[in-house]
């Protein structure tokens, strides 16, 4: 890891609003920003493309679904993502893919073949970063690790904005219960479960805007870039 360039990692659970204060710290600072969710969500695509039936046998697949990973030909641009030149941007959202994600999450050999690729983003003058493993596994150095969650309720809810908000049709009740799964499957996954790193400050958003949170974030970073704390 380059030890001179600032890293922000951002972990926390699935819809707690962690992509939207990360890529704004990004923004604010003119830092890099990586979706390290999207690679997951990207190498579930690739594999149900190429015809491997990831939810019902991903782990009979783990191979093939490495593979995918370590080959994955994708470009990001500004908030856009492109799969072999296909825009996939909203493809990777809907609940099938998410669901999918999660199960390809949790194989050994896909996290390790997307390893390097996540530590490839660390570029000057810095980079903010969120997903589950950020101050765990990734980036074990980074100079400021945030754990961001919120209620399951309050995240369900947002998720459902989402949703319709890009189109998509969506229901409450599932969201929650799929949410619920998620969480569960994320936290006691054997291989970089989602846990908050001991040098993670905890950050609730349940009753906080993403303005507040991206405040704060930037707060906590100024706190330790000031003092050179790594
Ligand atoms: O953050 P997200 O909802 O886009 O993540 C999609 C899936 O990928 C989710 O099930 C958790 C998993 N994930 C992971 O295991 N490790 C990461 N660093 C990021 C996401």
């Amino acid at each position: 890891m380059s030890p001179n360039i600032p890293v922000i990692a951002i972990d926390g659970p699935s819809a707690s609003g962690k992509g939207t204060v990360a890529s704004r710290v990004a923004l604010t600072l003119g830092f890099h920003y990586l979706d390290s969710g999207a690679l997951y969500r990207l190498t579930a695509l690739a594999s149900r493309q190429k015809g491997i039936p990831v939810l019902e046998q991903a782990q009979q697949y783990e191979q093939d679904i490495a593979e995918c990973a370590a080959k994955l030909d994708v470009r990001f641009e500004g908030e856009l993502i492109f799969l072999q030149e296909e825009d996939v941007s909203l493809a990777i959202r809907d609940e099938q893919t998410s669901r999918e994600a999660s199960r390809v999450a949790a194989l050994g050999a896909v996290r390790a073949a997307l390893l390097q690729r996540q530590r490839e983003f660390l570029q000057a003058p810095g980079l903010v970063t969120d997903g589950r493993d950020m101050a765990t596994v990734v980036f074990p150095d980074a100079n400021l690790k945030v754990f961001l969650t919120a209620s399951a309720e309050e995240r369900a809810l947002r998720r459902y904005k989402q949703l319709i908000g890009k189109g998509f049709t969506a229901n409450m009740v599932d969201l929650l219960k799929d949410i619920c799964e998620r969480d569960e499957r994320d936290a006691s996954r054997e291989h970089a479960p989602l846990v908050q790193d001991s040098r993670a400050g905890l950050l609730d958003t349940t009753y906080l805007s993403a303005d507040a949170a991206v405040a704060e974030v930037l707060r906590r970073y100024q706190i330790v870039s000031s003092h050179d704390c790594v």
